[in-house]
């Protein structure tokens, strides 16, 4: 999967990419992401790519001229599955989305800023609006950092254990079971005796017991969804 991300800020976005699993699926080479400088694309001596709104109000907005050379250039030398931007006021991130995504060749992120990004880009250019929750961050490129991990992830051959995805919080609408490493006993915590009982098929029913009720307490909203 290649992943080319517009952005007025590389350098936040460069060290995800460079550590951990993002970067052992790039060394792998099962990802491939490119950053893009938007201001590259801007006008003028100070590269300008942002103006005040019309109508008045506080706020810059990202210009459509610069965002325009920017995906045109990278529209004419492959094909993108998908034209995302990043934005608070659109669906929120989802493992369906997520799963969906994984599957596809080529994604082109915009990443906004400020107060966000001419309305004629969205109508023009875009395919898909993310949000990754209800809050606003000062950019999106932490928001595209956060869809890049949930995506690569999932490609296989990125996860060492093949199942580790499959069995996520979210994957069948549950959160995950409670988890224990050793010891056994930590100043008389003890593990649930079920786990240490070798007996797989009880362990299986004791872990979905438990995801059921964690999501009953935490999140019940997810149980309405299956
Ligand atoms: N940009 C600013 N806030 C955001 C959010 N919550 N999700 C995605 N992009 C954003």
């Amino acid at each position: 999967m290649r992943i080319d991300i517009i952005t007025v800020e590389p350098d936040l976005l460069r060290s995800p990419f460079e550590n951990s699993m993002m970067k052992r699926a790039i060394e792998k080479n099962l990802a491939e992401v490119h950053l893009h400088n938007l201001r590259e694309y801007g006008f003028g001596n100070y590269r300008q790519i942002d103006d005040y709104q019309f109508g008045g109000g506080a706020g810059m907005v990202l210009m459509i001229e610069p965002i325009a050379k920017c995906i045109d250039e990278l529209k004419s030398k492959r094909k993108y599955d998908e034209v995302i931007y990043m934005t608070p006021d659109a669906p929120t991130l989802n493992q369906p989305t997520a799963n969906t995504l994984s599957l596809k060749e080529n994604i082109l992120i915009l990443t906004g800023h400020y107060k966000g990004v001419d309305q004629r880009v969205r109508d023009q250019y875009i395919t898909k609006e993310i949000s990754i929750g209800d809050y606003v961050l000062t950019g999106g490129e932490l928001a595209a950092a956060v869809l890049c991990d949930a995506v690569i992830r999932l490609i296989p051959g990125v996860l060492g254990d093949e199942t580790s995805a499959l069995t996520d919080s979210f994957q069948d609408n549950l959160l995950s079971p409670p988890v224990y490493t050793r010891p056994s006993d930590y100043q008389g915590m003890k593990v649930p005796e079920v786990l240490l009982s070798g007996n797989f098929h009880k362990i299986e029913k004791w872990r979905n017991e438990k995801a059921i009720e964690r999501t009953q307490q935490i999140r019940p909203d997810l149980l309405d969804e299956n």
